[in-house]
């Protein structure tokens, strides 16, 4: 579905002191599954996220979804690709402040109303929020109460590409591992990227990508 060639991304090009974040990365992901995008802080990850979602371009080189070209999209293909194929958690969640944590979940939903109300209550209630917090506004949730509300918003539509950056971060042990299994869950139906510097929510992903200093290090794929 993903494939990348020689995918190379430069801040400040016009500037003496450019930032290398990727560096001729060259990778190929599978149709489904969960990827595990690992690596410290500063080494790429988020940069290889947002222009493989097309919300930044490459400087050079070029990555393949579906056999085309993001360089060679329209703007409103992509975003096209966005509201319709790709889901997002960034690594901050951005909620609306003045919409309860269900009408946060729902607010781009694509289906009828009430069906969307009673998927995303599903949906976060699985994830560990309880029954009374659906009606809190994010400024009486916890951040890792917020970020969980984030992670069903992105999944309301069913998104063929699930990416989240960091979408434990702000968990403790047991949340984080719900969270881990309805990422899993649904990555056996759809591709979903999570990035992380923490291997152990990703221990038994279906590949596990490396990034050291803006360079694929190392690809491990389950069973292989
Ligand atoms: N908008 C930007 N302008 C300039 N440099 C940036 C920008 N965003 C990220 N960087 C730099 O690019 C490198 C990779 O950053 P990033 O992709 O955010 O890494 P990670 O997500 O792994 O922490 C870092 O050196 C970072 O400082
Ligand atoms: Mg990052």
């Amino acid at each position: 579905m993903f494939e990348l060639h020689d995918a190379t991304m430069i801040y400040d090009m016009d500037k003496e002191e450019k930032v290398y974040a990727m560096k001729s990365m060259n990778l190929t992901l599978p149709d489904k599954g969960l990827i595990g995008i690992i690596g410290p802080s500063g080494s790429g990850k988020s940069t290889l996220m947002y222009t493989m979602s097309t919300l930044k371009k490459l400087t050079s080189g070029e990555i393949l979804y579906n056999g085309k070209s993001l360089s060679d999209i329209s703007s409103s293909e992509k975003q096209d690709l966005r509201r319709n194929e790709f889901g997002f958690v960034f690594q901050r969640h951005y909620l609306i402040n003045y919409l309860t944590a269900l009408e946060n979940a729902t607010v781009a939903a694509t289906i009828p109303v009430l069906e969307a109300r009673q998927k995303a209550e599903k949906l976060l209630l699985e994830i560990g929020l309880k029954k009374s917090e659906l009606n809190h506004r994010p400024n009486k949730l916890s951040g890792g109460q917020r970020q969980r509300v984030a992670i069903a918003r992105a999944m309301m539509n069913d998104p063929k590409v699930l990416f989240a950056d960091e979408p434990t971060a702000s968990l403790d042990h047991e949340n984080a591992f719900l969270v881990m299994e309805r990422l899993r869950e649904y990555a056996k139906e759809r591709l979903v990227i999570v990035i992380t510097h923490d291997v152990s929510i990703i221990e038994d992903a279906d590949m596990i990508v490396k990034i050291w200093d803006g360079s694929i290090s190392d690809v491990a794929v389950k069973g292989a």
